[in-house]
């Protein structure tokens, strides 16, 4: 019998896949979070077994304030992978993004790779598409669609312009993009995630996305998988060489928007381990979410990425008791101290930290402590 013939999306999807699991495909500048100190508190009046890490994200409740990033769709492999990421969220009670739906948008066949309620179906789960396809390629009723399809409750509309401009292929007209963006935000009738892919999102952009309607930012900063690096892989013509360190690094990129919008934040990029997790919340993040972490594991079974998913859980929580942190809203009150080079790049943006590393007075903890 003869092979069936691989479509060029598939193949794309693939490679994606392939390259991540085979190459170095993080960028060499650190996501900052190594610059980012929490305060050790030596007395601490918690269980840690007892710390409470749960919220809720897009109306749902979650066990702790993470979320497992957009990574794939539309290939056969791409089935797998979100069956065992979904299923792994919902036993350990986090949130979930499908990759682009742009493959199924273009071949209805593959609705399938991106279909996962039947082994999640209580987390919440978010659709995902390029704000460079909304431009003139998909009509609001598609989108709206693709959340009905895969019983999405919220849309993640991403934001990818260096991938598209180091391929020599990449669609570098973005002329019209806000426009479609407040379009989108203000009638999809679901919350939208706008999310960078490993470049940051600076406190301009963050005013733009919060005025566009969006409902939350996810930073997606520079320190974690390169998109660029992911397509010089793939194709060493382009510039992606070059711009394998071109974004604002994780905390930069959350500090700037923190401190720009009141609307809810997401960390991604370069988060390795509950240690980074739980300071991003501390630095002002609602959630903090992993892609890379968790694909090796989804290639294999749901049971390795629900060990990966528990693992920075528990060391969260270990951080929170640390800190003496017995939520997550008292985690987001800690004192952080800033240092090195993200100090250094905020200082320049005119960021002040004194807000973050010394949240109250002295005289006031004094009245406070009453051990
Ligand atoms: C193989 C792979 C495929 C990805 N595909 C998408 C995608 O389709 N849509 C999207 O918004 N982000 C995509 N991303 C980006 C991630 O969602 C995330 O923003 C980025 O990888 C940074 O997180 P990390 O450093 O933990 O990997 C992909 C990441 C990986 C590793």
């Amino acid at each position: 019998m003869a092979a069936v013939k691989k479509s060029d999306v598939e193949l794309r999807k693939e490679s994606h896949i392939k390259v991540c699991l085979l190459e170095d495909v993080e960028s060499d500048v650190s996501s900052g979070f190594d610059d980012v100190c929490l305060v050790h508190h030596a007395i601490v009046d918690l269980d840690r077994d007892e710390i409470d890490l749960s919220c809720e994200f897009l109306g749902k409740k979650m066990s702790a304030p993470l979320i497992v990033e957009a990574i794939t769709g539309g290939a056969k492999i791409a089935e797998k992978i979100n069956k065992n990421l979904a299923r792994a969220c919902e036993e350990v009670g986090v949130g979930f993004g499908v990759g682009s739906v742009r493959a199924a948008l273009v071949d209805d066949a593959l609705w399938d790779t991106y279909k996962v309620r039947d082994v999640a179906p209580t987390i919440p789960i978010l659709s995902n598409i390029g704000l460079v396809q909304l431009i003139d390629e998909y009509d609001i009723r598609q989108i709206k669609d693709s959340c009905k399809e895969i019983g999405a409750d919220g849309v993640a509309i991403h934001l990818n312009a260096v991938q598209e401009t180091v391929q020599p292929e990449g669609n570098v007209n973005w002329k019209g993009s806000f426009e479609r963006l407040k379009y989108f935000c203000q009638n999809l009738g679901v919350p939208v995630v706008v999310k960078e892919t490993g470049a940051g999102i600076c406190r301009e952009t963050a005013i733009m996305i919060s005025r566009a309607g969006a409902s939350m930012i996810d930073v997606g900063g520079l320190g974690g998988t390169s998109f660029s690096m992911v397509e010089h892989y793939r194709d060493k013509k382009g510039q992606g060489l070059l711009f394998k360190n071109w974004g604002i690094p994780t905390v930069c990129s959350l500090v700037e928007c923190r401190q720009a919008v009141n609307t809810g934040i997401i960390a991604s990029g370069g988060v390795r381990d509950g240690v980074d997790a739980a300071k991003a919340i501390a630095l002002g993040a609602d959630y903090a979410g992993v892609a890379l972490p968790v694909l090796k594991a989804a290639t294999r079974s749901h049971k390795e990425v629900v060990s990966v998913l528990s693992r920075i859980i528990d060391e969260m929580r270990s951080c929170m008791f640390l800190c003496g942190a017995g939520s997550v809203s008292e985690m987001k009150k800690k004192d952080v101290v800033i240092l090195g080079k993200t100090r250094e790049w905020l200082l320049a943006r005119g960021i002040r930290m004194d807000n973050l590393s010394n949240r109250e007075s002295v005289d006031a903890l004094r009245e406070k402590v009453k051990f």
